[in-house]
């Protein structure tokens, strides 16, 4: 089993990427049996292709490490580091970019969003996301990639890719890596609109609740939240036309470790009025031991990047040799 995850280091770490990523690269971890391996990088590669201030972007990256970290990556047993320490990543990229067809590109929703109405103003990096996304998880062989919902489409790309290039150079050299997407949290939504996703991107503090909030700012993004005035039914199914009211027991769910169902077991007939104070209470006290760790590793800057290097190095490693049996393939 060889696990590969990654995260932008852009922004903090929100309730989506933890509850959707990060939660289960830790439970992987530390379920991960001794001839298996995990990796899991910063991809600050990928960061790039947007503009991000180089200074705040340099913050970032370090303020990440420490919040996996904090989050019970254990750099010990994980293989954590920055994809821009590893040029084969870069390297292998390139060599799938033979591979992908621009047709494949054209379809990842991903893209869409993010290029919005100004497609022509996009950076070529931007479309080209995918390959290296692909060539992230192929360079190490990857059977088993964590991720949330939204990058479904990015891992089918990948299988796509690792598909064609071993037909087209008749090698069976890449494996085909399966997403794992927690069915609890596959896509938290904002707190401010039930229909869109928990994002960095939003410019809307309110809309999501990060790893560095404190308790008193994360209940009173939970007061504020979009919901709506009836009460909780006792199914699922009576939710389907309350986006906001889902939304909120999914993460209730989510934080407990409990099916929505059983969520609305306890809360049937109650209103938010009673939920949220709940809801709010639960992610405090699940959230604050993160951030307690965090404020701890924050501190010392120099050691995550002693930390992130080991880690780097360990990574080149393994990296090696799919590298070189992909130029050998190609006939380079
Ligand atoms: P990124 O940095 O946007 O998000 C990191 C992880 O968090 C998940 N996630 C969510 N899950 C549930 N609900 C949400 N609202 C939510 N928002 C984010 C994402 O699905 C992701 O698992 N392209 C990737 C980074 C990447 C990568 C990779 C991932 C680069 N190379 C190789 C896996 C394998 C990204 O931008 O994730």
């Amino acid at each position: 089993m060889r696990i590969v995850s990654g995260i932008q280091p852009t922004g903090n770490l929100h309730l989506g990427n933890y509850l959707g990523a990060i939660r289960n690269w830790v439970r992987m971890q530390d379920a991960m049996p001794a001839d298996g391996e995990c990796l899991f990088f910063l991809a600050d590669l990928h960061a790039i292709t947007v503009h991000n201030d180089p200074v705040v972007l340099a913050a970032n990256i370090r303020e990440m490490a420490a919040t996996i970290i904090a989050c019970g990556i254990d750099p010990a047993r994980a293989i954590l580091f920055r994809q821009r320490h590893v040029p084969a990543h870069v390297e292998l990229g390139w060599l799938l970019n033979g591979t992908a067809r621009v047709g494949w590109l054209n379809r990842m929703t991903q893209f869409k969003e993010k290029s919005g109405k100004n497609r022509e103003g996009a950076s070529v990096g931007l479309f080209g996301y995918p390959v290296l996304q692909a060539a992230d998880v192929l360079l190490y062989q990857a059977t088993h990639v964590p991720v949330g919902e939204d990058q479904k489409q990015h891992l089918e790309l990948a299988r796509d890719i690792a598909t064609k290039f071993n037909q087209d150079t008749g090698t069976d050299l890449f494996t085909l890596p399966d997403p794992i997407i927690p069915p609890a949290a596959a896509r938290i939504m904002s707190l401010r609109d039930g229909t869109a996703k928990m994002s960095k991107s939003d410019p809307s503090e309110a809309s999501r609740i990060t790893l560095v909030d404190d308790a008193d700012t994360i209940a009173g993004k939970i007061r504020k939240a979009k919901s709506d005035a009836d009460t909780l039914p006792a199914t699922i199914a009576e939710l389907a036309n309350r986006p906001e009211a889902r939304n909120l027991v999914g993460i209730y769910a989510a934080l407990a470790d409990q099916t929505a169902s059983e969520v609305l077991t306890r809360f049937e007939g109650k209103g938010f009025g009673t939920f949220k104070p709940a809801l709010a209470e639960l992610a405090v006290e699940t959230l604050r031991p993160i951030r307690e760790r965090l404020n701890h590793f924050r501190a010392d800057p120099a050691e995550l990047d002693r930390l992130l290097d080991h880690g780097a190095t360990r990574a080149r490693a393994l990296a090696t040799p799919t590298l070189a049996a992909a130029y050998a393939a190609l006939g380079l």
